[in-house]
């Protein structure tokens, strides 16, 4: 019998667990099946746990290394999620994440997108502000097996423009030369990760289809895209102050739904690092 009590959100992504406290989520024995259930549903939903922001990194450090980039809080290992400048002067950049995305498409170096984040809700909005989920796993088992097999040498570049321009469709020239001097990465449509199952690699970051017509690329890329994320694949999470939600990244899109830029929303991300290259 498992040790946590799950019970499944929708069919393809998304399960609450419930019965849990901070001391049993940093017990030794629990990082196994939270990993577990993690690469099996794709999105963990612990509602009202009130996680401080040290026991959040401590439990991050459970399932596997943590990022401890400089995050606009006092708690090393914790980033603040929030559009008011006062509290994150990068606000701006974090209008992209409305776009559906894979965490860590275009990284600066040579690092691997993110394993698994963790979001801890500290203060929520009146309206929106929602995180949606959708598994890329799910949509790659969607296609058919003409698709499967057309689309399997199919290579895409993904880019900070991509995702920006969405954002900020006509940006001045020294925004977009900003936006250009951030590397692109090439990686294949399709990921076979190590365990040997198979995503879709989408999202904002999606630019071009290598070797193809932009725009032939393009319609393939945004069909994918509206095919992945239709709401009847989605789980939706509505917010309250206490809830935390685990995603594994490396197979779920994610986006958060708009809310008032005055809006006193504010999570708390840990970011747990990834060690399996997109291949
Ligand atoms: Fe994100």
């Amino acid at each position: 019998m498992s040790v946590l009590t799950i019970e499944k959100l929708t069919a393809s992504v998304g399960a609450e667990i419930t019965g849990i406290d901070t001391d049993r989520l940093l017990s030794e024995d629990l990082a196994g099946p939270i990993l577990d259930a993690l690469e099996h549903n794709g999105v963990l939903v612990i509602p009202g746990l009130h996680l401080a922001p040290e026991a959040q990194v401590a439990f991050g450090r459970r399932l596997g290394e943590v990022d401890y980039s400089p995050g606009h809080h006092p708690v090393a290992g914790i980033y603040r999620v929030t559009l008011d400048k006062s509290k994150n002067s990068s606000a701006n950049k974090l209008k992209a994440t409305f776009d559906w995305h894979i965490d860590g498409c275009t990284p600066t170096g040579d690092e691997y997108p993110q394993m698994a984040t963790i979001l801890s809700a500290k203060a929520v909005s009146d309206k929106g502000g929602e995180t949606e989920f959708a598994s890329s796993y799910a949509a790659y088992d969607r296609l058919s097996d003409d698709e499967k097999e057309r689309f399997a040498s199919l290579r895409v570049v993904h880019s900070l423009e991509a995702s920006q321009s969405r954002v900020t469709p006509d940006p001045d020239p020294e925004t977009l030369t900003r936006w250009r001097s951030w590397p692109s990465s090439e990686h294949p449509l399709i990921w076979t990760h190590r365990s040997g199952r198979r995503s879709l690699v989408l999202g904002a970051s999606a630019d071009y289809v290598v070797g193809m017509d932009r725009a032939e690329g393009r319609a393939i890329l945004d069909d994918l895209l509206t095919r992945a994320t239709e709401p009847a694949h989605v789980y939706r999470h509505q917010w309250s102050v206490g809830d935390t939600v685990i995603w594994d990244n490396r197979g779920v899109l994610h986006r958060a739904a708009p809310y008032d830029h005055s809006s006193p929303r504010e999570m708390l991300r840990t970011t747990v690092l990834g060690d399996e290259p997109i291949k």
